[in-house]
Formats: C-alpha cells, structure tokens, sequence
C-alpha cells in the first residue's frame, strides 16, 4: 500500500490507518513533547501536515504530555436505510484507528481516528476514571492545509447563520461558523464541518500561524460577555466528531455521508409518523406585511383564513399548512403561549376540519429566544399539539442571544445546544416532528432522531421581502447546496410567485419563476415549504402544477453540474417511485447548460415536462417569462437548456413504460 508507506516512512513514531480503497491515509504521532498530532494524506499527496490536537481544560492542560499505551485498529462495513432523506441507502465503510493515551497526570483520553475514502474524522474520548469533570478552555484541534486554498464561510458571531456566504483565501478569513467548504488548489474540495454535537458548544475555524484551528462557542456571564470557558464535560464523554470530507469533485462532496454515518443509529423505534411533507402556510402575508402575527385587523391566523389555506392545500395536492400568529404573546414577542390561541382562532374547529380533509396542520412556536420558559412548558406544549393531531412544529428563537435555563448564552454554545436537543428528544415522545428556525447548525442529528426534519439557519426567502440592502443575489442560492445544506436539510422556503414588493422600496425576489421552480430540487428539506399566497399561485396554474407534482423525499440525489456561486442542477429520484426531478438555478450570468439523462434507467421510457426560461426571461426585466414543454426521452438524450440572468428550471420525468 504505497500511500500508508509515504506517512509512516515520514515519522519514525507515526501510527497509521488508511480508507477502504486505500487512497487516504490519517497518521499519528506524538511529537517530543508528548503533544498528539495527526496528518493526511489522499492520492499520495499531502493534504493537511502535522497538526495538532488535544484539550486545554482548567484541571489540567491536554495539550502535551501525552505517552502512547495502546492502539486499536478495526474494519467497519455497513449499510443502514433512512427514515427519509436525500438517499433511501446509505453505506458507511471505514477503518478506524484509536490511540489510547496517558496523560502525565494521569488523566487518560482517546483519539478516535476514522478514515473513509471520501474524508476523515476524529474525535477525543474519555472513559471512566478518577478525574469526574473537566472545564474545557479551549480545543487545540488544527488543521494545516498545505496550502493557502480559498474557502466559502460566513463570520462566526452571523446572527442564525443569515449571511451571504463569501470566498476568499484562508489567510484572509476572520473566526469562521462551522462548516466552511474549500476549493482545494488540484481542483478538489474539502468540507469542514462537525458530526454528533449532542452537550459540547457548537466548533467556529479561525487561521493562526498557516493552520485552521477550533475556537469553541463560549459560554457567557450573567452580562452576556464572554467567559474562558468553553465546556463543563462530565467524565466519561465523548467529544463531537471533528470531519473533513476531502472530494475530487463537487458531485464527489455533496454525495458524502460522513457526517450522518458518524452519528448514532435511529433511536425512535416506530418511526411511521414522521412523513416528509410539502407545506403553504399562513406566513408571507407577515413578511409582505399584508397581514400580521397579532390579532387585530390584518390579523392573518384566523379560522377564516386557515380554513380557505386548508381548502386550498386540499384542491392542489399539498400535505400540510403552516400557522404562524394562532397564539397569544406576538404584541410583545417575549411571553408566548403554546396552548391558548388568539380568539379568532377555532383550534378544534380546524384541527377536525385538518383531519377530515387529510391535510395536516404545522404548528408554530415563537419563542422569541426565551428557551428556558419554553423547556419549562414542554411536555404541555407538545401534548396540546399532538391532542388537536398536529405532528409538525416549526420552533423559533429569534433574538442574538437566548436565555436558557443557563440564562443568556450563544444559541450554539453548550447551553443552547442542550436545549435544541431537549426539543427534539421530548417531541419525540409526542410524536412530533420539529422545523427549527434560529437554530444550532445541523450536524447529522436527524439520523439519531429523524423527527428534527428541517431547520434555518441560513439567509432565507424570507430577506426578499423585507432585506435593506434589496435581497438576496442571484448566486446566494447556488452557494447553499456546497455549504450550508452539506450540513443538513434547510427550511429556504421557496416558491414566490410575486417578485414585485411594496414593503422596502428597490427590495425584490432575485430570481424568475422557473428558478423558483428549481429551487424545489436544488435546495433540500423533507419539509418543503412552497411559500407564497395561494391567489399568488393562481396567477401562474401552469408554473404551481411543477409545485403540486415534486415530491420531498428522494431514492437517490446526484448533483449533475455545478460551480460554487454560479450554477448547479439536481436530480433526485422520487423515493419508492421510478420518476426523476431535475432542477436548476442560475447566478446573474446568463448561462446555456447540457443535461444528460443517463441517470434514467435504459430499458424505460419517459416523458419529460420542462419548465424552463424563455429566451427573454431576465430576473430584472421579465422575471415571469416561463413555459412549459412536454417531450418524450430516454436515457441516452442530452437536454440542452438556457438559464437566464437569476433563471432556472425544473423537470418532471415520468417514467410511462
Ligand atoms: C424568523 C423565522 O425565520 C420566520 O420564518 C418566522 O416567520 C419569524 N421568525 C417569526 O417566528
């Protein structure tokens, strides 16, 4: 195996594992001062140098003094289905390589090291022993790229993660959100990002002497300023997996499943009740400000109206609809009820109207960042939901900083963490699935507990009703499928039909409307909301049909095309079905793509519905120009199509034969 050759001739005292396929290879040693460092390798070249790791924590500094006692290595192989997702199978193969260490205090800690042929992990483990907590300061974990690459990322104190991700070298970067995505110098692609963070602060990068490095989201005072500490950690814990995907191409990164194979196995046993659904919902009337959260005249969750959306969703094939503003406390945003609507609100009346018609209601819980009164109101928060049949909450926690049961920490310190996984894990038990808005950023969580089906954290439609500086560029969009969703499925929210927008003078939707369509492809959730009113669909029934038909839950995903920041096109594989979904979306620069079918199977036939631009569709000057084609194909065609300024398009593939 020439490449594990390589790095274990480079250090006489290395230790190494190498992927399945044997192309990557992680390595460790201990450096003369006992301090753990790791390297990489892919294709027989270097891609992350010695690097260091350890913890510093207030007991003791975990950073050196370490001497090897042991190490482990074994082969896993395995394959496991899920509950629902972008891939019906996912297969994890891996070799695995712990090093068990001994502090010179005594105190013992683990690396776990995992090599995959598409990236790597690690992660620090400590088992039982005489030392009971430890107070983690900082994490020394690195990584030093062996080169100065340019990566996509957002400043790490980005409110809920609602920024426009922007690229630039490493060296030029300030303290960064986890993940960041890397064009390599070869043409390659890194991820990094963190798997399984369950009761650790949630990881920011920051660069230092030519290494990326971790900087933990600290904890606060009781003056929200800063404290040193990081983590209180009883003994035994593990640490989150730190990960790397490391792909050849972009097809390559957005097809890896590290991240969810490198946390836990389902643990809902009966998992029949959690069904991805497509929503409308009572919601961009408040963006728009046509309507309002709170009652009075333009109140918009009232019977009236939810019943007339409920009708609505019923007629045009769409599962759920959503409900914000049903409860008291939207005058002040800060004392919410879960349980008692406004009164112009029949929760009994819909709840049996929403079961008769087989549409379901989402419910809707503002917290307004106050997660500690709403960890007090739980259980009776979720029981009431799950009495009127509702199966899916969108939570929310809009304010910079939250007040826990800790008082007010970061969302995505340790505090925060805990209580998005209280939500989650108690909602469970309610049979009710969670939408999170504001929340901690995605690390693979749905795989342990499929009822987190979608959250935020990202700059969503919702900013082109209402963003000072105008909107979203066109581009923002094509950045999301190589950053953001790598980290987990997002609630974007498209589908506006309206570009034009009285609430912010020169604020508009960036797009056309088959861009709008693609977006149902291109930006991945298992709860998908098509967001605009349902007289705005009516205006384009041609366009909103491609709505009706796309499904959220997928056999299988490939990106077919794409360049960060400028285009990309999915196609997706409806779950337990033989039809296909084609999307595309479109920076400003008008572009002419080719899309080959051989993703289709070569022994059917199809019939393709093509929602595309016309040729003078502009999202400035034509931003409706759209038409819809019909065509018979097989796999061995290629589509040539033509996306324009901010366009798109969308496929339907009907497999007739
Ligand atoms: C911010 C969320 O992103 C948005 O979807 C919601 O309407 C408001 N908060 C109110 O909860």
């Amino acid at each position: 195996m020439p490449v594990l050759a390589i790095v274990v001739s480079s250090c006489s005292r290395s230790t190494a594992i190498s992927s399945p396929d044997g192309t990557l290879c992680v390595a460790f040693r201990l450096a003369d001062n006992g301090c753990p460092q790791y390297c990489v390798e892919q294709d027989g070249k270097a891609v992350i140098s010695w690097s260091a790791l350890g913890l510093k924590c207030a007991e003791q500094d975990l950073t050196q003094g370490f001497a090897l006692k042991s190490t482990d290595t074994r082969f896993c192989q395995d394959a496991w289905e899920t509950v629902w997702g972008e891939e019906r199978l996912i297969s994890d193969t891996h070799r695995e390589m712990t090093v068990h260490l001994r502090h010179a205090s005594g105190i013992e800690m683990d690396i776990v090291f995992r090599a995959f042929d598409d990236g790597f992990a690690f992660r620090y483990m400590f088992s039982e022993q005489e030392i009971k907590h430890l107070t983690i300061l900082d994490e020394a974990s690195e990584y030093r790229f062996t080169a100065d690459h340019e990566a996509w990322s957002l400043p790490w104190r980005t409110e809920y993660y609602e920024g426009i991700w922007q690229k630039a070298p490493l060296s030029q970067k300030d303290t960064m959100c986890s993940p960041i995505t890397i064009e390599l110098n070869d043409g390659g692609y890194a991820f990094v990002h963190e798997a399984s963070l369950r009761d650790y602060p949630a990881q920011n990068l920051y660069v230092q002497d030519g290494a990326l490095r971790t900087y933990l989201t600290p904890w606060l005072d009781e003056n929200a300023q800063i404290l040193p500490d990081k983590a209180y950690e009883n003994v035994p814990f593990p640490s989150p997996w730190r990960m790397v995907i490391l792909a050849r191409d972009l097809r390559q990164m957005v097809a890896s499943r590290i991240m969810l194979n490198l946390n836990p196995p389902c643990r809902i046993e009966d998992t029949s009740w959690i069904k991805p659904m497509k929503f409308i919902g009572i919601w961009w009337g408040m963006h728009m400000k046509s309507m309002t959260w709170e009652q009075g005249p333009k109140h918009g969750a009232t019977t009236k109206n939810m019943e007339r959306y409920l009708r609505f969703a019923k007629e045009h094939n769409i599962d759920a609809v959503l409900a914000e503003g049903w409860n008291k406390g939207w005058e002040d945003w800060q004392h919410f009820s879960f349980t008692e609507p406004y009164s112009d609100w029949d929760m009994d009346y819909l709840s049996n109207l929403s079961q008769q018609l087989g549409v379901q209601i989402i419910g809707h819980n503002e917290t307004g960042g106050n997660a500690a009164d709403y960890e007090s109101v739980l259980d009776e928060a979720f029981a009431y939901h799950q009495a009127h049949g509702i199966h899916a909450i969108k939570t929310g926690y809009v304010s910079p900083i939250i007040r826990t049961v800790d008082g007010l920490q970061l969302n995505k310190g340790q505090s925060g963490v805990r209580h998005y996984r209280r939500v989650v894990e108690t909602a469970a038990k309610y049979h009710i699935c969670i939408d999170n808005h504001e929340p901690v950023m995605p690390t693979g969580w749905q795989r342990t507990w499929p009822n987190l089906m979608s959250q935020e954290g990202v700059r969503g439609q919702e900013w082109n009703a209402w963003s000072q500086d105008g909107g979203n560029p066109c581009s923002h969009v094509t950045v999301l499928p190589f950053t953001r969703i790598m980290a987990g499925a997002v609630d974007f929210t498209p589908g506006v039909f309206a570009f034009e927008n009285p609430v912010m003078p020169g604020t508009r939707v960036h797009s056309t409307l088959a861009n709008q369509l693609g977006l149902f492809v291109c930006l991945y959730s298992p709860l998908q909301m098509a967001c605009d009113l349902p007289e705005n669909y009516m205006k384009h029934p041609e366009a909103f049909e491609f709505i009706e038909r796309v499904p959220c839950d997928w056999e299988r995903s490939l990106l077919v095309d794409g360049k960060i920041g400028e285009f990309c096109i999915f196609a997706r594989q409806e779950r337990d079905g033989e039809d296909w979904y084609i999307g595309g979306i479109n920076n400003e620069q008008a572009r002419e793509v080719s899309v080959p079918l051989d993703m289709l199977s070569p022994d059917k036939q199809y019939t393709a519905y093509i929602y595309h631009d016309t040729d003078d569709a502009d999202w400035q000057t034509n931003p409706y120009g759209c038409v819809k084609e019909e065509s018979a194909v097989t796999y061995s065609d290629t589509l040539h199509l033509l996306m324009a300024s901010g366009g798109g398009f969308a496929i339907q593939i009907i497999c007739s034969l």
